[in-house]
């Protein structure tokens, strides 16, 4: 199945049954102009938010970050160690195992090797989240490494109606010192976070279900590993629930493994799709540059009525201005009350029920990786 192609961009074919992701072969990132950029990233809205371009072996960095912010506005990776970032250029953050003088020269997140997948979006804990990542492989294993993704708008417009019933109206808390302690769990050489980074980034709450920004389709917001506390569950009730919702949304017909070749382009919609990696032989060397983008966040659909009772019931005093006005101010402390299951269970993410409501629940069968 292929899509029809628009002006003058190449014809590009799904990659999981449901339709969520699209791969492009043939599209020189190099030579693109401003009209095929933004074709690209309709492109890429139209998918689900996941889009795979083949073939950007030679691609320089300058043309690389020209692509990129077709995207949206770059970031510049300050809460990132220098030493992860590419020389002379810091919206590039290097990932992967390499090391120069006995010391990690990329940010290095082992993958969990037992039934465990760490999915996540990235920076759900920041509030605007970025509204996407981008990787281009540089040096890969011939096996393992490959990059799970799962489309969380495939997902809800499918969503059976018993995990609806126990999802909808629920607001997660997303706490970055929540994550680091799973991650240092399975990463004993990641430095802890220092205090600086914890107080530049609270926790903030967003809903299990919203609706995306720029496209309107409503999305599920379930990256485990950030979540520290659902809205009136109790810590063992948040991890079934959480538990279940990935178990359901992350199904094949959602979701594939991407086996990376040097040369691949990953551009992936943190708003609208989960994504995690695998494990690999890590004698063998493995870098990817990522770069994140700005962009409209989900959560600046809820009305602020509704966040302002959020602020008031949970005593979260903002910082002030867009982003700092949905942040929980009082760090660490907060997340753990907030973990004991005393979150109030309110708020509701305004969705709008679909047909899909009455489907029951897909079966699961093996996962292939995905090669194309
Ligand atoms: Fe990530």
């Amino acid at each position: 199945m292929t899509r029809r192609q628009e002006g003058s961009l190449p014809v590009g074919k799904p990659v999981t049954a449901s339709g969520f992701g699209t791969l492009i072969r043939g599209f020189d990132l190099g030579a693109a102009d401003d009209e095929a950029l933004a074709a690209l990233r309709r492109r890429w809205l139209a998918s689900g938010g996941l889009l795979i371009l083949r073939g950007a072996e030679s691609v320089c960095p300058r043309d690389f970050l020209r692509f990129c912010e077709a995207f949206g506005a770059l970031e510049k990776n300050e809460k990132y160690d220098p030493d992860y970032l590419l020389p002379g250029y810091p919206e590039i953050l290097r990932l992967g195992n390499l090391r120069r003088g006995g010391r990690y020269r990329s940010l290095f997140v082992r993958a969990d090797r037992g039934a465990r997948i760490q999915w996540h979006t990235d920076d759900s804990f920041r509030c605007p989240q970025p509204a996407g990542s981008i990787f281009l492989c540089r040096v890969h294993p011939e096996e393992g490494g490959g990059t799970w993704y799962a489309g969380m708008a495939h997902a809800a417009a499918a969503l059976p109606r018993e995990l609806r019933r126990r999802t909808a109206g629920r607001h997660a808390v997303h706490s970055y010192s929540f994550l680091d302690t799973e991650l240092r769990k399975t990463n004993p050489h990641r430095r802890p976070l220092s205090r600086e980074v914890r107080r530049r980034h609270p926790p903030v709450v967003r809903p299990l279900l919203s609706h995306h920004p720029e496209t309107g389709r409503e999305v599920l917001c379930i990256p485990d590993c950030h979540i520290a506390a659902v809205s009136g569950l109790s810590p063992d009730a948040t991890r079934e629930l959480l538990r279940d919702l990935v178990a359901y949304a992350t199904q094949p017909q959602f979701s594939v493994n991407w086996a990376w070749q040097p040369g691949d382009v990953a551009v992936w919609d943190n708003r609208s799709a989960m994504h995690a990696g695998s494990p690999f032989d890590e004698t063998e060397a493995r870098l990817l540059y990522r770069v994140t983008f700005a962009g409209p966040d989900s959560l600046l659909q809820d009305p602020p009525t509704r966040f302002q009772s959020w602020r008031q019931r949970l005593s979260c005093g903002g910082s002030g201005g867009a982003s700092g006005t949905r942040s929980l101010a009082h760090g660490r402390r907060r997340v753990r009350s907030l973990g004991r299951g005393s979150l109030p269970d309110r708020g509701g993410s305004g969705r709008r029920p679909t047909p899909s409501d009455r489907r029951g629940p897909a079966p699961h069968p093996p996962h292939p990786r995905r090669r194309a």
